[in-house]
C-alpha cells in the first residue's frame, strides 16, 4: 500500500470531502430541488464505517479532511465521528463545511472533538431574501451559529457565498463588510450545473468571479496572494483588514490541473471528480470485508486512475451532473 496517491496526470490527493449525510434542514433553490428523496438507512455508511475511509486516506498520505453533507450537524452522533477523525495521527486540516444553522447548539462539541476550521454558507444578509434562496432557512439562526462558531474558538472561520445575477450580487460588498466586521474570510462561487433544479434558471443567475471581483474592487483594492487552504479559492487580501477574500472560480479560471482532491458520498461511493461520475463503490469493500483497512486502501488505490483531467461544465442551463450537490456537499 503506497503512501501517497498520485493520479495519472500527476496530481497528488492530500484532500479528502466526506459527505456524512444527504439530508439537509434547507432546500437552498441551487443545490436541491423543493421535493427530495433521501437514502434509506441501510444505504449510509455507519459512523464506523465513515471514520476508517478517513482512517485509510489519512494512512496514505492525505492531510486534510473535510466533512459535508448534505447538512453534516444533521448526521446523529457527529461529535463521535469528529473525535475519532480528530485525534488522526498525520491529519495537518479538519473541517467541515455547513449551513450554519446547528451551530448554536453543536460548535463547542465540534471544537472540543478536534475540528480546526468552518466553512459556512451565507448567501445574504436579507432575512427575506435568504428564506427565499434557502426555502426553509432562518437567517438569524445562521448568524446566532456564525457568532456561536467565534466564542467556541474556531479561527479563519471562512463564508461561502454562491452569487445569483439578480439574486444576491447587488449583496457583494455588503457580505465583504459582514466578513470584515466579523473577522472572517469569505469566498465567492460560481454556481455549478450539478443536479435538476427546475424552478431555478441556472443561465440566467449565472455571474462570473471577475464580475463579483470588479464590484468588490469598486470599494476596496483587492491584492493578489499565494496564500493557499488546499482548496480550488483564489485569495486577495484588502489592505486594511485581515480577512481575506476567495474566489471560487470552477467556469472562469479553471482550477482542474491543480487538483488535490477525492470526495467519498454517505453512501461510500468514492468520486474522483466533482465534475463527472466515475467512481467507486467503497461501501461494497466495507461490507465484504468488514474491518479490513487494507481491502480499503487497495481499492482507493485501484481506483486513482479513473480520476478524470477535468470538468466540462457550461453555463448554459444544462444540467451536466444529474446527482444533486447535497450527494457530495460540494
Ligand atoms: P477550504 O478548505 O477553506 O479551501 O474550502 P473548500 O473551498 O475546499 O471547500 P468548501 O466546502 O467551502 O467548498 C466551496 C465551494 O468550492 C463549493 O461550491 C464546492 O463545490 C467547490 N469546490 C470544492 N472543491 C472543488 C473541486 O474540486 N471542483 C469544483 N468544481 N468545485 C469545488
Ligand atoms: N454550485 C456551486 N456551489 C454550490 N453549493 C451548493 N450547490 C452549489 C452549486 N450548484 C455550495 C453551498 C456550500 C458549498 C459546499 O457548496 O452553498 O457553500
Ligand atoms: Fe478536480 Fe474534478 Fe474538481 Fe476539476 S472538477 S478540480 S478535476 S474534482
Amino acid at each position: 500500500v503506497p503512501s501517497e496517491l498520485i493520479d495519472d496526470f500527476g496530481r497528488r490527493v492530500r484532500y479528502v470531502r466526506i459527505s456524512v449525510t444527504d439530508r439537509c434542514d434547507f432546500r437552498c433553490v441551487y443545490c436541491m430541488s423543493e421535493e427530495m428523496t433521501f437514502l434509506p438507512r441501510a444505504q449510509v455508511l455507519t459512523l464506523e464505517e465513515l471514520g476508517m475511509v478517513a482512517r485509510a486516506f489519512v494512512e496514505m498520505g492525505v492531510e486534510k479532511v473535510r466533512l459535508t453533507g448534505g447538512e453534516p450537524l444533521v448526521r446523529r452522533d457527529i461529535g463521535r465521528l469528529v473525535e475519532d477523525i480528530g485525534c488522526l495521527p498525520g491529519l495537518r486540516d479538519f473541517a467541515m463545511t455547513t449551513n450554519g444553522a446547528g451551530l448554536v447548539k453543536h460548535a463547542h462539541r465540534l471544537r472540543e472533538a478536534g475540528l480546526k476550521r468552518l466553512n459556512i454558507s451565507l448567501d445574504t444578509l436579507d432575512a427575506e431574501r435568504f428564506r427565499q434562496l434557502t426555502r426553509t432557512g432562518d437567517l438569524a439562526r445562521v448568524l446566532d451559529g456564525i457568532r456561536a462558531a467565534k466564542a467556541a474558538g474556531f479561527e479563519r472561520i471562512k463564508l461561502n457565498a454562491v452569487v445569483l445575477k439578480g439574486r444576491n450580487d447587488d449583496e457583494v460588498v455588503d457580505l465583504v463588510d459582514f466578513a470584515r466586521s466579523e473577522g472572517l474570510d469569505i469566498s465567492f462561487i460560481e454556481e455549478m450545473p450539478l443536479g435538476d433544479v427546475s424552478d431555478h434558471s441556472r443561465a440566467e443567475t449565472f455571474c462570473s468571479s471577475d464580475e463579483v471581483q470588479d464590484l468588490i474592487e469598486q470599494r476596496y483594492p483587492l491584492i493578489p496572494t499565494t496564500e493557499s487552504t488546499l482548496g480550488p479559492s483564489r485569495y486577495f487580501r484588502m489592505g486594511d483588514s485581515d480577512s481575506r477574500v476567495g474566489f471560487i472560480s470552477p467556469h472562469s479560471h479553471n482550477f482542474c490541473s491543480t487538483c488535490n482532491r477525492v470526495r467519498v458520498t454517505v453512501e461510500g461511493r468514492l468520486l474522483l471528480c466533482l465534475g463527472n461520475e466515475h467512481s467507486v463503490d467503497l461501501r461494497a469493500v466495507l461490507r465484504r470485508h468488514p474491518g479490513d483497512i487494507d481491502a480499503l486502501k487497495t481499492a482507493i488505490v485501484e481506483a486513482l486512475p479513473l480520476k478524470p483531467e477535468r470538468h466540462y461544465f457550461t453555463t448554459d442551463g444544462e444540467v451536466q451532473v444529474v446527482r444533486f450537490m447535497n450527494m457530495t456537499g460540494g
